[in-house]
């Protein structure tokens, strides 16, 4: 990959993702819709989807996508190239969570939770870096994939998620270096969040116990002592699809108040 410095200042962080084209799947979820919000703010034209198209303010575009259609991907993304440029980024951003240990998953827990949380980013990565490798763009093509700590350590009520997740960051690693060896002008990344309130964590907390007192509990164990917010991982999501993440690629950053580093 061969993408020559970018000029780093001034930076306006209203205009660093000024007219760039992004996809954000999930974007009917928390993380999903503070990062449309984010984006936007950042200049960026973002399409949004989700199961079916996802009601989310300032998006220029919504439509439904099931990350787990690997045919899906590629007319969402015709259709977003068609009507608002060329992708520059993709945020894969859709996720399921099955609260299960490792002896009571179900063989059809554990699919759907692969098909979800793994093969859905994984077909992201094929359709994207199909669309993307060919670009004359001065600045670098992005992918963001939303990795979770369950991808980093042990997440023993969230057996099936853990391992798709931790496959999601073995499948970042490997498009990033193979998309580097190719020379495309592409960089891979994953984020890999804490605790952070949303309807997904909510569920979890729920079927460990009484929600509010296990959100409770969540935040304690996060060395920051509160959960994380959704607009601080879009953040850290529009940090890495910017230019400001230009050295970043093939990496899986950490974004969970402190609690891996405990
Ligand atoms: N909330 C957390 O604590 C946390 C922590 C680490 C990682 N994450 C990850 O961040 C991402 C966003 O999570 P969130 O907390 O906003 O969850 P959320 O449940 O609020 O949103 C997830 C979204 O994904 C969508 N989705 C599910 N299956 C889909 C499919 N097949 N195709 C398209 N969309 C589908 C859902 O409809 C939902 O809108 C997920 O990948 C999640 O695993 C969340």
């Amino acid at each position: 990959m061969e993408v020559a410095p970018v000029d780093l200042t001034p930076v306006d962080l209203t205009r660093r993702l000024a007219g760039r084209v992004v996809l954000v799947t999930g974007a009917g979820g928390g993380i999903g819709r503070a990062t449309v919000a984010r984006l936007t703010a950042e200049g960026a034209k973002v399409a949004a989807s989700d199961l079916t198209a996802p009601d989310v303010p300032g998006a220029a575009l919504t439509l439904e996508l099931d990350v787990t259609r690997r045919a899906a991907w590629d007319s969402a993304i015709a259709e977003v190239q068609a009507r608002l440029g060329p992708l520059d980024v993709l945020i894969n951003g859709a996720g399921l969570a099955v609260t299960k240990d490792i002896e009571a998953t179900t063989a059809e827990d554990l699919r759907r939770s692969l098909a979800v949380n793994l093969e859905g980013p994984f077909f992201g990565l094929q359709a994207g870096i199909a669309a993307m490798k060919a670009r004359r763009a001065p600045h670098a093509a992005v992918i963001v994939n939303l990795a979770s700590i369950a991808g980093q350590v042990a997440a023993v009520p969230l057996a099936a998620y853990a391992a798709a997740k931790a496959g999601l960051v073995g499948a970042t690693r490997t498009a990033a270096i193979h998309c580097a060896e190719a020379g495309y002008p592409i960089r891979v990344v994953a984020l890999c969040p804490g605790f952070v309130e949303t309807a997904m964590l909510e569920g979890i907390a729920g079927s460990l116990g009484e929600t509010e007192a296990m959100l409770g509990k969540l935040a304690r164990r996060q060395p920051t002592g509160r959960l994380g917010t959704p607009e601080e991982v879009a953040a850290a999501v529009a940090f890495l699809a910017s230019d400001d993440g230009a050295a970043i690629t093939g990496e899986a950053l950490i974004a969970d108040g402190g609690f891996v580093a405990r």
